[in-house]
């Protein structure tokens, strides 16, 4: 899937898309408590997305040969880092979830994602979340006409760097609109003034992963899950940016 450039009114349509999105995940989070499942959030999210006019991007999904992914979320826990899936796992107090959505409206893809604890977690886990969304706000702040790809990825990997963070390189953010996954892969470290140059009409979907050891992951059985794989707490943050003249424009904020 080529880079493709938005027209005004398709960034409007992905700013509806965006602000569903928005809406959902807040919805999700108000229910992210001790014992509730991912089935039960993927059930809330799947209702939500419908009663908005809206599709459920994740469901069905089957790129590269996967199977079809079987949600409208990603339910990641703990070790697990992205694309876990929602199951009878009851959430428990002091474990960390990511949630990622991805809804699609009038043909258009939004996709976010957030990480956050469940009742009280330790430390460590809160600083790795902050430091993990600190890195997709600055991330964001170099997503400009004139920048290229590689600012933006030397920026985020630099906070994880700082930290002394594990960043994950594997996988990382990329293009989006009609397609979940448009060109470019844009990784979460890299170097700047190195690749594509941003243009306006650009959306950029850019997804920091932390983890707080050794960066090396896994897939699990399910063909899906990907952990970390010397078990350390992952977090991922995610946000759907237009690349303006006026400067980079966050459509999947509330
Ligand atoms: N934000 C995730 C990504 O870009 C969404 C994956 S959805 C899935 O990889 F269906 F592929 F899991
Ligand atoms: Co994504």
């Amino acid at each position: 899937m080529p880079v493709t450039i938005k027209s005004q009114n398709e960034i409007d349509i992905m700013r509806s898309a965006g602000g569903i999105n928005a809406e959902v995940r807040e919805m999700l989070r108000e229910n992210i408590s001790p014992g509730i499942t991912g089935f039960e959030l993927d059930r809330l999210a799947q209702e939500a997305i419908k009663a908005r006019g809206a599709i459920a991007t994740f469901l069905g999904y089957s790129p590269w040969g996967k199977p079809p992914y079987p949600g409208a979320i990603c339910f990641s826990v703990n070790e697990v880092l992205v694309h876990g899936l929602p199951g009878n796992q009851r959430l428990e107090e002091g474990d960390l979830v990511s949630i990622d959505l991805g809804v699609t409206y009038q043909g258009y893809v939004s996709d976010a994602a957030f990480t956050v604890g469940v009742g009280v977690v330790s430390e460590e886990a809160r600083s790795l979340m902050e430091i993990t969304e600190e890195s997709l706000v600055q991330g964001i702040s170099v997503a400009t006409v004139g920048n290229r790809i590689g600012d933006i990825s030397q920026t985020i990997g630099a906070c994880g760097e700082e930290s002394s963070l594990g960043i994950i390189r594997g996988y990382g953010g990329h293009g989006v609109g009609r397609e979940m996954h448009e060109e470019p892969h844009i990784p979460n470290h890299g170097r700047k003034g190195t690749g594509l140059e941003l243009r306006r009409g650009m959306v950029v979907a850019l997804e920091p992963m932390f983890c707080i050891g050794d960066p090396a992951t896994h897939e699990l059985e399910d063909e899906w899950s990907v952990a970390i794989s010397d078990g350390s707490l992952s977090a991922h943050f995610e946000h759907t940016v237009a690349i303006t003249d006026n400067g980079p424009e966050v459509l999947t904020r509330a």
